[in-house]
């Protein structure tokens, strides 16, 4: 499919799931954007300037505005962005339009960040790299949580018969999957080696974590599902994996820092 007719399609699913979608992200959000928040504010530092691409119904934004940052929010659809701006009551830029376009920004930020899947449904991850170089200041940070290609838990998963997203990662992409039924909104899986080099010479990466590597994947529910002492268990073990080698290359996602390369 064409990469603007993919983002047409894109968009209405976005649409059409912004109204259910915090409902449906909340025990994801009591466990596992405790990290990437953590990741944020070890990155930035109150008073700069963030652009937050791909900013949903803006849960990251709101508690980055708190701490002290600057927010300009951008999502491919309508719907997220009206949700993003009840939720911080306008008090913030919102710009509805797709990280495809970010060269509309005419100003630079001080860093950027897409969390939870954005950049693997971006049509053009090279030119957004190249895009997003011109908008932020020399050293700006690029903080991305991104879908990883390659997650041993899918071995483990499959192995027990339950069902995982193996194919379609062996694959590297695949229809996004809602309420049990297959859209025809598409994602891109990524390791962060291909990442490093979509985003080369542009950015390097600095810092690479997995998100989760220990815990089960957020599709499986676990804060709910599992018992109390052995979720409990599990969260200790992933506070000391999860940014070792080699147990960061293979979690669920990647939280990936990049840093703009002055000199391209
Ligand atoms: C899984 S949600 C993540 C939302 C938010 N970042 C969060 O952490 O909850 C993915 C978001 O990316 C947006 N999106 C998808 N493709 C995009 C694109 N090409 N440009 C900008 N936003 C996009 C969707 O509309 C949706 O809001």
């Amino acid at each position: 499919m064409q990469k603007q007719s993919q983002l047409l399609v894109n968009k209405e699913f976005w649409d059409n799931y912004a109204s259910i979608y915090d409902g449906k992200k909340a025990s994801f959000d009591r466990y596992l954007r405790k990290r990437n928040l953590e990741i944020l504010m070890q990155t930035f530092s109150p008073g700069q300037s963030l652009l937050e691409i791909g900013c949903g119904t803006g849960t990251e934004a709101m508690i980055m505005q708190s701490y002290g940052c600057k927010l300009t929010l951008v999502d491919l659809s309508y719907e997220m962005v009206k949700a993003a701006s009840r939720k911080l009551n306008g008090e913030a830029l919102f710009v509805n339009t797709p990280a495809e376009n970010i060269n509309c920004f005419k100003i630079q930020f001080d860093g950027a960040y897409a969390s939870f899947g954005v950049v693997n449904c971006v049509t053009d991850p090279e030119g957004f790299f190249g895009k997003l170089h011109r908008i932020l200041k020399p050293n700006g940070y690029f903080v991305a949580s991104v879908i990883n290609r390659w997650y041993w838990g899918d071995f483990l998963l499959s192995a027990i018969r339950i069902p995982n997203y193996l194919k379609k990662r062996l694959k590297g992409k695949g229809n996004i999957i809602l309420n049990g039924v297959e859209s025809s909104a598409t994602a891109h899986f990524y390791s962060p080696r291909t990442l490093a080099k979509l985003a080369s010479p542009q950015f390097k990466i600095r810092k690479y974590y997995a998100l989760p590597v220990a815990l089960p994947p957020p599709y499986l529910n676990p804060a709910q599902k599992l018992p109390r002492r052995l979720f409990t268990l599990l969260d200790g073990i992933e506070s000391v994996v999860y940014n070792k080698f080699p147990f960061k290359l293979f979690g669920d996602q990647t939280i990936i820092v990049f840093q703009k390369n002055n000199i391209v």
